[in-house]
């Protein structure tokens, strides 16, 4: 029998892509590779991109450039590039590195295997189609391995919002919502194979509409599956945020108490010129909704600072919106102009006044962040206990309200949710003693 070839895959940006890596090295090793850990001997690399802000998709050009010598030594090795830059980039990726064999954008994974029929075959292999057919129905599956205590569930996929800064309506076409009967399945499914805590995403997840269902629905059922302990969802948009959704969170047992809410400013002008679709005030009033039923629920955002015409009034009001909430967590970022983006062709802010801005935000949070941390010590809490940590003897997990919680305990313990008491606050994390 032949030997397995080996698979490394490198995952950038979001949580999705994280999902649909999973998927992929389930469909390629179905076709004989085995997934491995570092790229040193790999006979395929697939990098696995994000196009978000300016940074992220540089970034790939220079880790491809760093893979040239892999392929001088090796030179059957092939190259791929998947995910968000590939769809945005398309055959520009082969003429700027010519030695990458394959690029699929996100949702055409379902003819990977015959793409690596191709690539194989020593020809080059180029997708970035939207097709309606679902990519993940001709997925093939894995065996029935063994998986982390969380998982993520990719729900819905692509953006309607079209927010004028933002590259994933383009990246990742318009709103769809897989059928929830394949969702409850492939929840079961896990379930069976491990998992206690599902995170079910979406780019928009809270648009979640398919035969009639909501979120809210979706999350009600999926919490009568015996086994699964734990549901979050990520990200929502604010204008999507329905009552049923916000209800969910009083009486869903097993949603947990933490949202990802993103409002990017706190200024109604700059809300504006983003085509947020709402005002502070309006962002405002559904947190309230949601504390209403849910008081103890941490809140995480993200925030874009240094967007064209943002003035320091504009960003004082950012930070007022933030002195409001006090975050448990919360992203910040400096504007990134992304080619073909309404708001691409603005003034700029100038480049010191971002930073500085950024910094003074980031101050912020990070100090709301660490109140939320301390105000947990000396609590019990249940942690799902996920995996070793780095310090020898102890696991990891996280808390109800996703901080990760350190503790001394048996690896027989990882995929229970346990008490721990928690003593120390650290930077992003907490510390604690098992109880029970
Ligand atoms: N520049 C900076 N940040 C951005 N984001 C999205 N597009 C940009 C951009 N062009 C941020 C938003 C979004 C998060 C995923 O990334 O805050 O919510
Ligand atoms: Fe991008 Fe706005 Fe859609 Fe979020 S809601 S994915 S920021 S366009």
């Amino acid at each position: 029998m032949k030997a397995p070839k080996k698979l490394y895959i490198k995952t950038y940006g979001c949580q999705m892509n994280v999902y649909d890596s999973e998927r992929m090295a389930d469909a390629i090793t179905s076709t004989g590779y085995d997934l491995v850990e570092k790229p040193d001997d790999a006979d395929m690399i697939l990098l696995n991109t994000c196009h978000i802000r300016e940074k992220a998709a540089e970034k790939i050009y220079s880790e491809l450039g760093r893979y040239r010598k892999f392929k001088d030594a090796k030179p059957d090795l092939k190259i791929g590039v998947a995910g968000c830059v590939a769809q945005a980039e398309g055959e520009e990726i082969i003429h700027r590195q010519p030695m990458v064999d394959l690029v699929v954008g996100p949702q055409a994974y379902h003819r990977l295997p015959e793409m690596l029929a191709k690539v194989d075959a020593g020809k080059r292999a180029i997708d970035t189609d939207f097709p309606i057919e679902d990519k993940f129905d001709h997925l093939p599956r894995g065996p029935k391995a063994r998986r982390a205590p969380s998982a993520f569930l990719t729900v819905q996929e692509g953006c309607d919002k079209f927010c004028a800064f933002c590259v994933v309506p383009y990246t990742r076409g318009s709103e769809v919502s897989r059928p929830p009967q394949k969702l409850l399945a492939e929840a079961r499914d896990l379930v069976e194979r491990g998992v206690a805590e599902i995170n079910l995403l979406g780019q928009n997840v809270n648009a979640y509409l398919a035969d009639d269902w909501s979120l809210a629905r979706l999350i009600r059922e999926m919490a009568k599956i015996d086994g699964l302990e734990r549901i979050r969802f990520t990200t929502s948009h604010p204008a999507d945020m329905g009552d049923d959704l916000i209800a969910a969170h009083g009486d869903v047992e097993k949603l947990m108490p933490y949202l990802h809410l993103p409002v990017q400013s706190g200024s109604d002008k700059i809300l504006k010129r983003m085509n947020r679709k709402h005002t502070a005030a309006d962002y405002l009033k559904i947190l309230d909704k949601i504390r209403a039923v849910r008081p103890d629920i941490a809140l995480s955002g993200d925030f874009i600072v240094g967007f064209p015409e943002e003035e320091e009034s504009d960003f004082q009001a950012t930070l007022e919106l933030c002195e409001q909430v006090r975050y448990a967590m919360a992203y910040s970022f400096k504007y990134s102009v992304r080619p073909g983006t309404p708001a691409a062709n603005r003034g700029l802010v100038d480049a010191d006044i971002a930073n500085d801005r950024l910094q003074r935000l980031q101050k912020l949070l990070t100090g709301h962040q660490m109140d939320f941390q301390q105000s947990m010590v000396g609590k019990t809490l249940p942690v799902l206990l996920e995996k070793p940590a780095r310090d020898p003897g102890q696991l990891v997990g996280k808390s109800p309200y996703l901080q990760a919680v350190h503790c001394q305990a048996d690896k027989s313990l990882i995929g229970k949710i346990v008490n721990i008491k928690v003593t120390r606050s650290e930077r992003n994390s907490l510390v604690g003693d098992l109880i029970s």
